[in-house]
């Protein structure tokens, strides 16, 4: 495993495809119980701006098996939440912590975050990528299928957040994706653009608005919420438009008779998914979000060097 001692981990990108292989190597060995390094003294910060239920638990539950502390730096309760800059908050917080999970509205602030501090910064969700989620994927369908490369997986929903790291980790892990949105809601042409020149040789790589067509042979269906944290809003005018990617039993027909279907959740049943699909033989999602703790765990370990 290379070491990635002192890095930010702001996007999928930010790792090349030996790095990524590296991370899921260590957390299949830190999953087994293999090995157990310890980070004593090390202190994780969270400083969460939306909700969180696995990225807060598993940060903090992988910091406390290695042996470290982790600090709640909620807005509310630090001065962050009273305006005080990204600048003078990441120059201070740099001087007390070893790493500092951050999961905010805007990408710029992260990186802001990033340029100020000098310890590692990790995504723990933007707008714009969920970096962690796509390593604990990764993981997941590895274990399922013993490989990455080769396979096809298939984004149905919105193109968001997850969208955009799947379709870098995918593509860079040599595998196939496909991308299917309704009009309008595609994922940014920068992350298609980025992922195609970062793709490994004979990756393809679609971007479509038919659902089925996106489906058919895939081993990996996934989807996430058509509406984001923030966006909620706009929940009930996308569902007429959304409702032809729903991940349900009909659609699934069309994939690979062994395709597993994956989900970061929170999931909204009888909205992205069925609720017979999530539940169904199919449905990795429990493994999935496990292994957030796992994926997690080795991205400390190496961040950190111990
Ligand atoms: N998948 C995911 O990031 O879940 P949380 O929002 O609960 O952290
Ligand atoms: N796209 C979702 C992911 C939640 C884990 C959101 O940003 O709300």
């Amino acid at each position: 495993m290379k070491n990635l001692k002192g890095r930010d981990f702001l996007s999928v990108a930010d790792l090349n495809g030996q790095e990524i292989k590296g991370l899921l190597q260590l957390a299949t060995e830190l999953k087994t119980g293999n090995m157990w390094p310890l980070a004593s003294n090390k202190v994780l910060g969270l400083l969460f701006d939306k909700a969180s239920t696995r990225t807060r638990v598993s940060f903090s539950v992988a910091m406390y098996q290695l042996g470290g502390q982790v600090i709640d730096l909620n807005p509310n309760v630090t001065q962050v939440g009273r305006g005080e800059s990204i600048e003078d908050t990441a120059r201070v917080l740099d001087r007390y912590l070893d790493v500092l999970a951050i999961r905010t509205f805007s990408h710029q602030d992260l990186q802001i975050f990033a340029d100020y501090a000098r310890i590692p910064i990790i995504n723990a969700l933007t707008d714009w990528e969920h970096p962690c989620q796509i390593l604990a994927d990764l993981l997941t369908i590895q274990e399922c299928f013993g490989f990455l490369e080769g396979l096809t997986v298939t984004y149905l929903g919105d193109g968001n957040n997850v969208a955009h790291s799947l379709l870098l980790g995918a593509a860079m892990m040599g595998m196939n994706i496909r991308v299917a949105t309704p009009n309008g809601y595609e994922p940014d042409r920068e992350i298609v653009k980025t992922a195609q020149k970062l793709a490994s040789i004979g990756v393809k790589i679609i971007i479509t608005e038919d659902p089925v067509a996106a489906v058919k042979f895939a081993q990996v269906i996934y989807t996430d919420v058509w509406a984001s944290m923030g966006q909620e809003d706009e929940s009930l005018e996308r569902i007429p438009l959304f409702i032809p990617y729903q991940v349900g039993s009909e659609l699934l027909n069309h994939a690979d008779s062994e395709a597993i279907v994956l989900h970061c959740l929170p999931a909204h049943r009888g909205e992205e998914i069925s609720s017979a699909v999530l539940e169904g033989a199919r449905s990795r999602v429990w493994d999935q979000a496990e292994n957030r703790l796992h994926a997690q765990k080795a991205l400390l370990v190496s961040l950190l060097g111990v």
